[in-house]
């Protein structure tokens, strides 16, 4: 029976023949987003439903690809609440969605490991995913993003993470940059800053084995432990992990 040419093509593109091979691999990390970045869509979405205001804060950005995607994340969600193409989003306010996205990074990679609770493969070393911070401004330009929807704050974060920088409330933190001592500071920043509502995604809470006593995992558990007024639901599981914060201090 005649069947039209792009079921066929479809079928011989889905066939382990192609889909394994080495442009298969290719072809499909190039168009499959990577599952943190559905977390990022479905996080933003729920921001929306729940009209949670407040910025994005990012601690890690290496060359700027999630930070892109929490970008295009907001765009995407807009147009659905705009053009009405999600009923549940029908009532939702896409101006909450005008959220500035504040990165903050040394660019100039991974710190010195001091702790030995970071001790981590080779391949994150000090200066591991160093980034010039002039490549992630300029490509975030090459993909429409405004200077002033995205700043960029560099430093490492003992430094740069002051009262003063950033935004005063955070409704999305996005926290992807490995260590624990990293991770520990960028959270104790966030504490006064998160609003109730808000999400916290942690890009890394399966690394040194999943073990709960290293990185983002033994950060999170300590600073869960040291802030009372701060209660977490788990949100989504997947290779990265999400939690959504709600504010018992008013
Ligand atoms: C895995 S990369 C981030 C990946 C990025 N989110 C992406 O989508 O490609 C981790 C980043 O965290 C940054 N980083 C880790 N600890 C830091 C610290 N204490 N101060 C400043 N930057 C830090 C590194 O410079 C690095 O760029």
């Amino acid at each position: 029976m005649f069947e039209p040419l792009f079921l066929r093509l479809g079928a011989w593109l889905l066939s382990p023949k192609v889909r394994y091979s080495r442009s298969g691999y290719r072809l499909r990390a190039l168009m499959q987003p990577a599952h943190g970045e559905d977390v990022i869509d479905a996080a933003v979405m729920l921001l929306a439903v729940n009209g949670v205001r407040g910025d994005v804060a990012e601690f890690g950005v290496f060359e700027g690809r999630s930070l892109l995607h929490l970008w295009h994340a907001h765009r995407w969600v807009e147009h659905l609440i705009v053009d009405g193409v999600v009923p549940i989003l029908a009532g939702a306010d896409p101006s909450c969605l005008r959220r500035v996205l504040y990165g903050f990074d040394s660019f100039e990679g991974l710190p010195e490991p001091t702790e030995v609770l970071d001790g981590q493969p080779d391949w994150m070393g000090r200066g591991s995913f160093a980034a010039g911070e002039a490549g992630v401004r300029a490509e975030l330009r090459r993909n429409g993003v405004p200077d002033q929807s995205a700043v960029l704050v560099p430093g490492w974060f003992d430094d740069s993470l002051t009262a003063e920088q950033g935004p005063e409330q955070v409704a999305l933190a996005h926290i992807d940059c490995d260590l624990y001592e990293s991770t520990a500071v960028a959270l104790q920043w966030l504490a006064p800053r998160l609003v109730d509502g808000a999400i916290l995604i942690f890009d890394d809470w399966w690394l040194y084995r999943g073990r709960p006593d290293r990185g983002e995992q033994r950060a999170f558990a300590e600073f869960r432990a040291a802030h009372p007024e701060l209660a977490f639901v788990e949100l989504l599981r997947s290779t990265t992990v999400s939690f959504l914060v709600h504010r018992n201090d008013g």
